[in-house]
């Protein structure tokens, strides 16, 4: 009898096409996230599940899913979904999707960085709503890039990627920092491994791509929104959960920084609400960061055969 796995949404054929000769394929169908209570159910004695960033894999629905549980895989590059930990102390094996979404989500950082320093979504709004009278001399002016300081924040794989298109592309100065420097991206490029406190106080656009963790939650409050240039701009494409989303708005909203673009919130989706969607400098887009279809088809690829080889007790090809 084959094993039976839950997959917590429709993602690319390529991963059903992969998983259905070798498991029993439990598919949450909807067009939204299982509710908890659909992903405690559909868990149930599966041998793995393959889980999205919206899904809470912890004791709790390792405990659902029961003892036959031996693979969470994950159709991301984060995890800070899953209780890596515990799912370590049951003999869970974790598996995510590095590597293959770092292009796809270094352009969305780009191309916030762009559309915030350029004030794009304002000029847009200004044509949408038959405001655009004449060119204007002092309307709608924006930041250069070329010749900034670049503050890249967690300078891994998304980080290094943004790093290479701005440092390459507009010849900007970078910092950063990560938890070891990397000498070799420094040789490379004009970049310099320095502490948070300097890296907010020196540069013109700051990028975050450092993990969600106990460490970097709020690693962006109010303390170090107040370090940074007013003409500084923020960009995440990390996590909501980095950025103290309340002084992000009250920074923003007094034009202390000048602007923000942000793929990701806290929490998602941003509430119908949220003050930031007021603000004309803060620039959100829906969590887009590998939506494209190389890459996503890329993560069905991993995450299938992480799953596979997890319920099949071998070693994952891409473990946490
Ligand atoms: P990565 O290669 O592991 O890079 C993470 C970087 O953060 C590393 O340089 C690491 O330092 C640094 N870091 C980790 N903890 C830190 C801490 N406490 N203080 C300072 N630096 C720290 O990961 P990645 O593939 O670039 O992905 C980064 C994150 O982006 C993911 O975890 C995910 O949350 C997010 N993401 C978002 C999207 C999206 O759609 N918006 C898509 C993909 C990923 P060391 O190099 O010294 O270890
Ligand atoms: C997306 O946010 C990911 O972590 O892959």
């Amino acid at each position: 009898m084959k094993p039976t796995v839950f997959i917590a949404r429709r993602i690319p054929q390529l991963a059903m096409q992969l998983i259905a000769p070798v498991a029993e394929v439990r598919l949450h169908e909807g067009a939204l996230p299982p509710t908890r209570t659909e992903l405690l159910d559909g868990v149930k004695g599966c041998a793995g599940v393959l889980s999205l960033l919206s899904d809470r894999m912890d004791a709790e629905a390792f405990d659902a899913a029961g003892a036959n549980l031996k693979v969470i895989s994950n159709f991301a590059v984060g995890y800070n979904n899953i209780d890596v930990k515990e799912a370590k102390q049951r003999g869970i094996a974790v598996g995510n999707t590095p590597g293959v979404l770092t292009e796809a989500t270094a352009d969305i950082a780009v191309a916030l960085l762009l559309a915030v320093a350029r004030r794009l979504p304002e000029g847009w709004r200004a044509v949408e709503q038959l405001q655009w009278q004449s060119w204007e001399p002092l309307g709608w002016l924006g930041l250069d890039l070329a010749g900034k300081t670049l503050g890249i924040v967690g300078l891994g794989r998304i980080g290094s990627a943004v790093a290479q298109r701005l440092a390459g592309g507009w010849g900007m100065k970078t910092l950063y920092t990560a938890r070891s420097a990397k000498p070799e991206f420094e040789s490379q490029f004009d970049a310099r491994h320095v502490e948070l406190d300097e890296l907010l106080r020196e540069s013109d656009f700051v990028s975050l791509h450092v993990p969600l963790s106990d460490a970097t939650r709020k690693l962006i409050g109010a303390p170090e929104l107040a370090m940074m240039k007013s003409t500084a701009v923020l960009i995440n494409s990390a996590r909501g959960e980095v950025i103290d989303q309340v002084a992000l708005y009250e920074a923003l909203k007094a034009n202390r920084i000048f602007g923000a673009g942000l793929d990701v919130c806290d929490p998602e989706p941003l509430p119908v609400n949220s003050p930031l969607r007021e603000l004309s400098n803060c620039l959100i887009v829906p969590h887009i960061g590998s939506a494209t279809v190389t890459a996503r088809n890329a993560m069905a690829e991993r995450s299938a055969r992480n799953l596979i080889a997890g319920i099949r007790g071998e070693a994952l090809p891409y473990a946490v």
